[in-house]
């Protein structure tokens, strides 16, 4: 279990917990305002785009090849920041992460 500090999309910060073994997504989704994560967790809509605090983005497992090619795709991809929640694995690695649901597009 993971606690997770998110920011949506209008500003509103909210503490959630996520279960180890799930992707980010799954509880993002879950939340109102979350992520809407159209594909299913399959890496192809990126409608699951979220920025990740520089200091922990170092810190996760680098994107694969067909997560960054979505991501640089993004009008707002941010280098060192952009991820899709879809390809984090929650861990307890990640408790007191915070990130920021990217804008819609
Ligand atoms: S849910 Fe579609 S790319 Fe993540």
């Amino acid at each position: 279990m993971a606690k997770i500090h998110v920011t949506d999309r209008e500003g509103r910060k909210l503490d959630i917990d996520a279960k180890d073994g799930l992707t980010l997504m799954e509880p993002l989704r879950d939340v109102a305002d979350g992520v809407e994560a159209l594909c299913g967790g399959m890496c192809s809509c990126s409608t699951c785009h979220i920025f990740v605090s520089p200091e922990w983005s170092a810190k996760l497992p680098a994107a694969k090849d067909d997560e960054m090619e979505l991501l640089q795709g993004s009008e707002c991809y941010k280098p060192g920041e952009s991820r899709l929640a879809c390809q984090v694995r929650v861990s307890a690695a990640l408790d007191g992460l915070s990130l920021v649901i990217a804008p819609a597009e």
